[in-house]
């Protein structure tokens, strides 16, 4: 039986878009390629609203993310940390061989633009690691605010994950003047894993010239010299970014200020089920995001039984993440998902809990 997926990512993928991924093979150094190419790097900044550069990589989001540290770090890196993801990535960029500080606060919390300004008035830093959305807690930091104090610091780069929001809500890549802007597939664009997008502004390419030690596969020069062509450096996911083509052109055809809302109303519904259901919000207040929901098990339920109950009526369920498993659990509502397939899997859960 297949569990319908509410765990946040890889997410429920629709059937027109499993179908696009069985689109014939074509040659990646074959025009046919390069036209798909452009079209799918045109929409996705329509969509990221930027200019710059957009490249595709043939990886997870941490594959990018990795590419991101070893491309744009050049002195000394700060990574803020508040939660799972943003904990590896700070260990992934002293992987890299780079010099790095973490910057933590206690899961659950948001990044402040506070602690980004303090951090970079030591001058100690030339890039930054910064997760909007950490799907380990369901915290959305303020990138708004945080963009406004990066402003002060044009010698850093910042290089910021939005691979659980991208899509999900208004994210204006160059208004925000986020240089390196990082996403995998499989979250809120409902796509099957295994591709990652990622921006360069200008200030990154020249940033990655400087840079010893880039390698090969995520060298952002061969990304660029390849984009030149509406290429990629090495063979390409072809069948994922058929599907890509699909869904941006299917997300525009809903709307982009439709989408958000719907992505804002669906969050609404679950934060007050949550409540409504003896369980509190794990995010603090204000930083919640649009995408999941994660509350924390304030009524002390068994959430293994929970989620091995809710698997055998079809639905995957997380029963919370790395040290939060069993304190918190997550519902996401994201992708193609609407307010009425999320009711499906409350309702369900509402017939589970009567019964624990
Ligand atoms: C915010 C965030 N960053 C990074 C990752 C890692 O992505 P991947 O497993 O695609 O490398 C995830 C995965 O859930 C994530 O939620």
């Amino acid at each position: 039986m297949h569990k319908k997926l509410f765990i946040p990512g890889p997410i429920e993928v629709s059937p027109e878009i499993l179908k696009a991924m069985g689109t014939p093979m074509i040659g990646h150094r074959m025009p046919e390629y390069a036209q798909l190419h452009k079209g799918v790097t045109d929409k996705l900044k329509q969509l990221m609203f930027t200019k710059e550069r957009v490249f595709l990589s043939t990886s997870s989001a941490f594959g990018a993310m990795e590419g991101a540290v070893r491309n744009l770090v050049g002195k000394r890196c700060a990574n803020f940390c508040n939660g799972a993801f943003s904990d590896k990535w700070h260990n992934v960029t002293l992987a890299c061989g780079k010099e790095a500080d973490a910057f933590k606060v206690a899961w659950g919390e948001p990044i402040t633009p506070e602690l980004v300004d303090s951090a970079l008035a030591t001058g100690k830093y030339d890039a930054i690691t910064l997760i909007h959305n950490e799907t380990s807690t369901g915290v959305m930091s303020p990138l708004p605010e945080i963009a406004q104090v990066l402003k002060k610091y044009p010698e850093v780069v910042s290089i910021i994950d939005t691979v659980s929001s991208m899509s999900a809500l208004k994210l204006p890549v160059d208004e925000l003047g986020i240089d390196c802007c990082v996403f995998g597939v499989q979250k809120a664009f409902a796509l099957p894993p295994g591709l990652a997008v990622f921006t360069a502004s200008e200030k990154a390419l020249e940033r990655a010239k400087g840079v010893p030690g880039r390698g090969y596969y995520f060298d952002f020069l061969e990304f660029l010299a390849a984009d030149e062509k509406n290429n990629t450096p090495s063979t390409p996911c072809i069948s994922l970014i058929y599907a890509m083509d699909l869904q941006l052109e299917r997300i525009f055809a809903e709307g982009l200020e439709k989408r958000w809302e719907r992505h804002a109303k669906m969050a609404e519904f679950m934060r007050a089920w949550v409540k409504e259901h003896g369980f509190g919000l794990f995010p603090a207040e204000g930083y919640r995001s649009v995408t999941l929901t994660c509350a924390s098990n304030d009524r002390g339920v068994d959430l293994g039984l929970m989620k091995k109950q809710l698997g055998e009526r079809g639905f995957a369920f997380d029963d919370g993440y790395g040290k939060i498993k069993g304190k918190t659990f997550r519902v996401a509502h994201m992708g193609d998902m609407q307010l009425e397939n999320l009711k499906e899997i409350t309702t369900e859960m509402e017939g589970i809990l009567q019964g624990l």
